[in-house]
């Protein structure tokens, strides 16, 4: 009995912690302007495993291309240090608290993997450095765009960042020995921003059709939430189909070749998004070459969709770790902050070295070249476009 009082009182907690958070979603908070920022300052931060081999090769390319803004102070790049697993596991915190401070002073980030641990490996059990980085910035929306031409695949990825299964992820309860209760979380002001955003993309970018991914046919409540605001927020945008699918079908249409190439802009729950987002990577050519976007009203986190590898790096290969997604990260960035040229640049030469010309490759061991020599490659291609 005591034990469900407890559990009842961290329940209560928790309720108490995400309607504060509703509360400050209401307040709107205005949305950056990077032309009002003098300099805009972009944090590099290297992560775990392969992070800081991959992390480097794209500064080193954002160095280049943004050479002329740094040098006349528009632009700052600045190396932030300590988001280690180690550090992490020292302090059992997330993110340390300094580095948070840190983090906060810049506008935007570049974050390499950060290990993610789990019960019973070696590390304590804290939460996700990227799962806390993107509740505490804010940083509601995920982009992850996923093109494949050749098979008529042009997709973009909004996933919500902030709520669902993985923002109280670490917060579960261990009732006795025996119950284990996890919760999920879905607010109106949640769904619809993340809504709104996949809409408003579509609708600068002439998209015709938002799919909904949800399992609110058995997920009720929460799902059942984002299912029926999309479909509100869907009446304001004429000319947009909404169109909703459940997440065990969408996983099967994704490799339904005549289905797959309707699909445009999915907006789906933070879970539901992390696993789609992995699939569909993989049609592109894994999730080594995906990038990804967290974006938020004040501040946004640039990142590769995937892990730190570990294995790589005690196998000795990191010097080999395929640096695309972070590449593919930094063009992202570059386009987020106003620098569209040098953005077209860089996802022109990612697709010319790994696609159509590929002088050399990345093969993830000795048998293909570096990172470092893979981000020269960039740089050489870049210079020559
Ligand atoms: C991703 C990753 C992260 C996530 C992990 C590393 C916590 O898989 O960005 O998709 O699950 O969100
Ligand atoms: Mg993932």
């Amino acid at each position: 009995m005591q034990k469900i009082e407890e559990a009842k009182s961290k329940f209560g907690t928790l309720l108490e912690q995400q309607l504060a958070r509703i509360e400050k979603m209401k307040q709107n908070a205005t949305p950056i302007n990077y032309a009002d920022c003098k300099p805009i300052i972009i944090g590099i931060t290297g992560g775990d495993g392969i992070g800081p081999a991959i992390t480097k090769a794209s500064k080193d390319v954002l160095e280049y291309l943004l050479a002329d803004a740094i040098a006349v102070g528009k632009i700052e790049l600045r190396n932030i240090e300590g988001l280690t697993i180690e550090r992490r596991a020292a302090e059992k915190v997330a993110i340390p608290p300094a580095v948070l401070d840190e983090l906060k002073k810049c506008h935007v980030i570049l974050k390499g993997p950060t290990t993610t641990p789990q019960a019973g490996d070696e590390w304590p059990n804290i939460e996700s450095a990227n799962v806390a980085m993107r509740k505490e910035l804010d940083l509601f929306a995920n982009v992850r765009p996923v093109r494949v031409p050749e098979k008529g695949l042009d997709w973009t990825f909004f996933r919500e960042n902030t709520e669902g299964a993985y923002a109280l992820g670490s917060q579960g309860i261990h009732v006795n020995d025996d119950l284990a209760i996890d919760f999920t979380v879905a607010t109106t002001q949640g769904c619809e921003r993340i809504i709104r955003a996949a809409f408003e993309y579509a609708k600068a970018n002439g998209k015709k059709r938002v799919t909904a991914v949800t399992k609110s046919n058995v997920v009720k409540t929460t799902d059942g939430k984002f299912s029926m605001i999309a479909k509100e927020i869907s009446k304001n945008y004429t000319g947009i189909i909404l169109d909703e699918w459940y997440i065990d079908i969408m996983t099967a249409k994704l490799i339904d070749e005549k289905r797959r190439t309707q699909f445009e802009v999915m907006v789906l729950p933070n879970l539901y998004g992390d696993i789609l987002t992995d699939e569909a990577a993989e049609f592109q050519g894994g999730v080594g070459t995906a990038g990804s976007a967290n974006i938020g009203a004040r501040y946004a986190m640039f990142e590769a969709i995937h892990g730190s590898a570990p294995r790589m790096v005690k196998e000795g290969r990191d010097i080999y770790a395929d640096p695309a997604s972070m590449l593919r990260a930094s063009a992202m960035l570059l386009s987020h902050i106003g620098y569209v040229k040098e953005s077209e640049k860089l996802t022109n030469a990612l697709d010319i070295c790994t696609v159509s010309e590929k002088k050399i490759v990345i093969t993830g061991r000795d048998t293909g070249c570096t990172c470092t020599e893979f981000a020269a490659y960039i740089m050489t291609t870049c210079k020559n476009i």
